[in-house]
């Protein structure tokens, strides 16, 4: 993990970066880069990127070191870098200045479309708990997330959660032009995709736990950055954030195996970033086999896709540095190779992976 600073001096006045020599993918993959995103964006080339997500700053409601930004430019450079079918995924709310709101995110929307993107959804961010109150409004409790297309989306996995009502029931059905409905007993479906209003609660404990992360403004919650990540894109894939800020999304993208590019133009913040990065773990070895057996698993699930894993046991050998995760035909096989900073994973299909760890309190932590 490496944090490189473009701009020398990333101080207010000298936010433009004028050369930037460094080389795409090396010097962007897993990286933290200080910078402004305009000139950063010009060193990846057309059409690499499988994914943003981002959020602008918000009109002129915080300060945020004193940095600007201007979208128009980030649109053409993200519409140049992202793939054909790919996503940007753009977080925003306005402000409201004497009962009149700005309306930037409906400009910003627009000057997207008109650069050459799809509006392929307009979806709502609901905050479960918002001190936003007005004495002459309804409580402010939503910003909008807008979800850019170049073109067709490659990818879709839609996010699916339980129906309300579900099991058994007389259902309507065959209405004729008489008016007279038939009702037969029929299923309700269990689980349905969830709809374009995501709801999380915001603060200590809703939007992230990482305290440190509070040092930035205006952060979104770590699952609204998740979420977007597992619906637009796949294991292995390029999630950008030119905005990164206190590096959310890079953190999520890092946690779902993604590949992560973050880009902020100020160093405090691009600091705050790094720290989350470092601070971020796949599983404890010590967990395994624990309590968090489920998180272990549900890594491995994602990573490797393997279906079988929901039932397999794990067991860890005489030394403690081995463990055996099998079921009746199949077997992960995870070893902690002789200096304890990497984890070789072999699965029976011939599969085999390696992970970086660090040892941390004793523990060691797969990262
Ligand atoms: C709304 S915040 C992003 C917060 C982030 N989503 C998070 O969860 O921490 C917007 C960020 O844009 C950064 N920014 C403003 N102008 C920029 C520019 N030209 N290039 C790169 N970053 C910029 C600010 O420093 C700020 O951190």
């Amino acid at each position: 993990m490496e944090l490189v600073i473009k701009n020398k001096n990333p101080e207010p006045e000298s936010k433009i970066v004028t050369e930037c020599s460094n080389k795409y993918p090396q010097d962007f993959i897993n990286k933290i880069i200080c910078g402004d995103c305009v000139e950063i964006l010009k060193s990846i080339p057309d059409n690499e990127i499988d994914l943003v997500v981002t959020s602008p700053p918000y009109d002129d409601l915080r300060t945020y070191n004193g940095f600007s930004f201007t979208y128009p430019k980030i649109a053409k450079e993200l519409y140049r870098i992202v793939k054909k079918g790919g996503i940007v995924v753009w977080v925003v709310g306005d402000k409201i200045d004497k009962g009149n709101r700005s309306l930037t995110s409906l400009r910003q929307a627009i000057s997207f479309q008109e650069t050459g993107f799809k509006v392929h959804d307009m979806m709502i961010y609901k905050k479960k708990n918002t001190p936003f109150m007005r004495s002459n409004a309804y409580t402010n409790c939503h910003e909008l997330m807008f979800v850019f297309s170049k073109g067709t989306p490659n990818t879709f996995n839609p996010l699916i959660e339980p129906t309300k009502r579900n099991g058994f029931e007389m259902l309507i059905t065959n209405k004729k032009a008489d008016g007279i409905n038939k009702k037969v007993l029929g299923q309700l479906k269990e689980t349905k995709v969830k709809t374009n209003i995501w709801e999380y609660a915001v603060g200590l404990g809703g939007t992230t736990n990482d305290s440190i992360a509070f040092k930035h403004p205006a952060i979104f919650p770590e699952k609204l950055a998740e979420d977007h990540i597992l619906s637009w894109s796949n294991v292995g894939d390029v999630v950008l954030d030119p905005m990164c800020g206190s590096g959310t999304t890079c953190k999520m993208a890092k946690m779902n195996n993604r590949n992560y590019i973050g880009i902020d133009i100020s160093k405090e913040y691009c600091e705050i970033a790094m720290n989350r990065l470092i601070n971020s773990y796949l599983f404890s070895w010590d967990d395994i086999p624990g309590k968090d057996k489920a998180r272990l698993i549900e890594f491995l699930k994602k990573r490797f896709g393997i279906e079988w894993l929901e039932t397999a046991k794990i067991k860890k050998t005489n030394s403690g540095k081995t463990i055996n995760m099998f079921t009746e035909d199949n077997f992960l096989f995870l070893e902690l190779n002789g200096e304890k900073t990497k984890v070789n994973l072999t699965i029976n299909d011939i599969r085999t992976d390696e992970f970086i760890t660090r040892v941390e309190n004793g523990s060691i932590l797969v990262c």
